[in-house]
């Protein structure tokens, strides 16, 4: 990659810039923001970390919209976060004007961009993006099921006490309450993880995933999560940026798969250098199958009153 904008500097863009540059993801870093000075003192702050961490991403920021001329990435990540006790849906009004602005920056000024959705609700978002921006779905998705699936991974380490390497775990679903961790397809060296833990404990591990951005929200009080999430991001542009052919749970546009239409929701995907290429079909079970369409059901009802 060249060239990534993230809109945004507030916690998950400042993070997100930071494992990018480092990582050398791209030779040039921008971060965009509506405040004047904050997205040029986020990129100093990291630029001037290159020399310790050893890194030749050149990293800037501003608030003209042109300064993302030519991204091949853009990253999504403005928008006001939740406070505790609201759900992720709460900020849906707030967040849908800011993406009009950021869809329309990114039509004049990087027409031939992918966008990574981050701000939440960002199932609908990503579907917004998408009807509002007219791309193919390869180039329009959102990052939730690597984090989710990184909660679930890290709470299942921290049960067992394996190395969390040999850990491989899945969430799929919408990015909320109702998303849908898959014990079935999820193991520990390959052996399956009914192997090492009882179904109680897999139950409490597949609640606690599900409520894992409310409990650090809970915990934080006056911030969600950034971290984990800007870890999600940059892997999910790792894979992108080397043409890995990873699969990552994504927020994709579906047409048909899983027998969802004109929805974004989270399944696994293919990332390679031109996006989203792939969208893998599980054969779910009737248990799993239900959890999906009940998660389906709550993005659908936010879209459809969006139309
Ligand atoms: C999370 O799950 C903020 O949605 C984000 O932490």
């Amino acid at each position: 990659m060249n060239k990534i904008a993230i809109i945004g500097a507030g916690r998950v863009g400042e993070s997100t810039a930071q494992i990018l540059a480092k990582e050398e993801l791209c030779r040039e870093l921008v971060l965009l923001d509506i405040h004047e000075g904050m997205p040029q003192g986020v990129a100093l702050d990291i630029q001037e970390s290159a020399s310790l961490l050893r890194f030749d991403t050149r990293v800037t920021g501003a608030t003209d919209p042109a300064a993302i001329a030519g991204a091949d990435i853009i990253i999504v990540t403005a928008g006001i976060p939740r406070k505790p006790g609201m759900s992720r849906s709460d900020v849906l009004g707030t967040n849908l004007s800011i993406i009009d602005k950021i869809v329309a920056d990114a039509l004049e000024h990087a027409p031939d961009a992918m966008l990574i959705m981050v701000t939440n609700p960002v199932d609908v978002l990503t579907w917004y993006a998408w009807q509002k921006s007219g791309w193919p779905r390869h180039r329009v998705f959102g990052q939730s099921g690597a984090l989710d699936t990184a909660r679930m991974t890290s709470f299942i380490a921290m049960e067992t006490g394996y190395s969390i390497k040999d850990i491989s775990a899945l969430v799929l679903g919408g990015h909320g309450d109702a998303m849908v961790p898959l014990p079935r397809f999820t193991d520990i060296a390959g052996i399956p993880i009914t192997h090492f833990l009882s179904e109680e404990r897999i139950h409490q591990i597949n609640q606690r995933t599900r409520q894992g951005g409310g409990e650090i929200l809970a915990l934080k009080q006056h911030s969600s999560a950034y971290d984990s999430p800007a870890a999600a991001v940059a892997i999910m542009v790792d894979a992108i940026s080397h043409n890995r052919r990873r699969i990552l749970p994504c927020v994709s546009v579906l047409d048909g798969e899983y027998g969802q239409h004109d929805i974004a929701m989270g399944v696994p995907a293919v990332l390679t250098e031109t996006g989203l290429t792939d969208i893998i079909e599980l054969q779910l079970n009737a248990d799993e199958q239900a959890a999906f369409q009940a998660s389906a059901d709550i993005v659908a009802a936010d879209i459809a009153a969006l139309r």
